[in-house]
């Protein structure tokens, strides 16, 4: 089984291959500032760095880490040349180990396997298989006992097993559509290369290149050729999360790949074939999107053969996986380090509050409110008082007994603002919104998911600006 999530601080599409081998999620970092930032949001299981940093800088980034408490395995990949020597030296600064060069998958499966056992020593003691219906469900992480979850994993399976390609999962904001896309890909191909791209964080022409690839001075900017991740995908798995963004020109080259199982790179003339399962996912209903004309009919057709559906936390039949789910964010969150194994449970009325709200983000939200509740808590229950749907409802009373917290968020709470803004601003194009912002795109999605925002979250905040109504810190039993 691969790493969760693995950093590569480098440039090198051949090094970030190299670290897709190995994980189910990958960031790309291009500098050590980057790298540091990601670090602390996405909380990986490694880091690749690539052999342009000097030895000092990899000592810096170590110093520096080591003061925020992050511990995370260092792997150094070689320029592969012979550099026993060089490797030595890292290895005494602290590096965990290192590569001789960008091709040495094999070893980098073995290192994978150590820092696996490693965390395996570590989490002794969080036995979470109570959480999961069946070990499927328990490689990915996939909490749930609820018929409608049950139902969802045995079409996983049936998929899988199949020869269908492309899948289509649909599912509302943050249901667990790509976990399982993950699902899928751990039946089907699990040593294979599992590559996703957001079909609305990019604009047409980046996209188009980021799928197919495109050869050296094809377009203005295209200094050097590119690998799309068609090709980098290999026999694995290539996800297209939220397809309906995908601009309608490029729906028509897609469906013809699906079609004829060929491409070419942009400006290329070579002919390359598509071995990959596509996966697609969808959080909009594309029958609808079609109807509009926002996504074309015979795309829709071809994806929509055996559809997996994911029912939303709100709906009646998901219901009972609610407390479920709580139970085990408190028992595998890693927020609050000094109080893990402290706060054990919850008490009944905020489970209850937790069972009545509707979870517009779903899981993720539901995450998130956990990992707050966590930060505020002051005994060894989460009550009520500590669930709060919203950090940036707090600054509003000042009387209000949690106020104590608000030094916590408040940076958070700019950041989160400004984010949104930059969004709104450009219509969430995640590449542009990112430059607005002045940050990586990588660094973004970052912290997009952790702050949750998704399109209704941040337009339902601009409608609450907008009426400027102050609201009261409320646990969400109160909403
Ligand atoms: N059943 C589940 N058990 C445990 N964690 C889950 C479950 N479903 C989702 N999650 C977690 O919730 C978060 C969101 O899940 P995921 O990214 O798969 O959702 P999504 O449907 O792809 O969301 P989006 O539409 O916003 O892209 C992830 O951190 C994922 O691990
Ligand atoms: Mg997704």
């Amino acid at each position: 089984m691969n790493l969760r999530r693995v950093v590569a601080v480098t440039k090198e599409t051949q090094i970030q291959q190299l670290a897709r081998s190995v994980g189910q999620e990958i960031f790309i970092a291009d500098d050590i500032t980057e790298a540091v930032d990601i670090i602390q949001t996405v909380e990986p299981d490694l880091i690749l760095f690539d052999y342009h940093f000097t030895q000092r800088q990899i000592h810096e980034f170590l110093e520096t880490t080591h003061k925020k408490s992050i511990n995370t395995p260092i792997v150094v990949v070689g320029n592969d040349g012979d550099n026993t020597d060089l490797a030595k030296e890292l290895k005494q600064i602290g590096i965990f180990d290192y590569l001789l060069g960008r091709q040495d998958y094999s070893r980098l499966k073995q290192i994978a396997g150590r820092i696996k056992e490693q965390g395996k020593v570590v989490n002794h003691n969080k036995d979470t298989s109570d959480f999961f219906v069946e070990d499927l469900a328990a490689s990915v992480s996939m909490v749930g006992k609820s018929s409608s979850i049950q139902n969802t994993i045995k079409m996983i399976k049936l998929v899988a097993a199949s020869k269908c390609n492309p899948v289509l999962i649909v599912g509302e904001t943050g249901t667990g559509k790509e976990l399982s896309a993950r699902a899928i890909h751990i039946l089907r191909c699990p040593n294979e290369p599992f590559v996703a791209v957001n079909c609305a964080a990019l604009t047409a022409n980046l996209l188009e290149s980021e799928l197919f690839g495109h050869v050296k001075g094809s377009f203005t900017g295209a200094d050097r050729d590119k690998t799309g991740l068609l090709e980098l995908a290999g026999t694995g798995t290539l996800l297209l999360d939220e397809i309906s963004e995908m601009p309608i020109d490029l729906q028509a080259k897609l469906l013809r790949i699906l079609q004829e199982k060929n491409f070419r790179k942009v400006g290329g003339t070579k002919t390359l074939t598509c071995n990959a399962t596509i996966i697609a996912t969808s959080n909009r209903n594309l029958k609808i999107e079609v109807q509009n004309n926002h996504f074309r009919r015979d795309l829709y057709y071809r994806l929509n053969i055996s559809p997996i559906t994911i029912a939303p936390l709100k709906a009646l039949e998901r219901r009972e996986d609610i407390s479920l789910l709580a139970d085990y964010f408190l028992k595998t969150s890693t927020i609050c380090p000094d109080k893990q194994n402290k706060i054990t449970s919850l008490t009944k009325m905020a489970t209850e509050a937790l069972e009545k709200y509707d979870w517009p983000g779903n899981v993720r939200e539901l995450r998130n409110v956990i990992d707050r509740a966590l930060l505020l808590e002051t005994t060894d229950k989460i009550g009520l008082k500590s669930i709060v749907i919203d950090p940036m409802e707090y600054e509003q009373d000042p009387n209000s007994p949690i106020t104590s917290h608000i030094k916590d968020f408040s940076l958070a709470k700019a950041e989160r603002e400004l984010i949104c803004g930059a969004l709104r601003e450009t219509g969430w194009q995640k590449t542009k919104a990112a430059v607005l912002l002045g940050i990586t795109r990588a660094t973004l999605y970052a912290k997009v998911e952790q702050y949750n925002i998704n399109k209704d979250s941040s337009a339902e905040k601009e409608l609450q600006t907008k009426a400027s109504s102050p609201l009261l810190p409320q646990p969400i039993a109160a909403q």
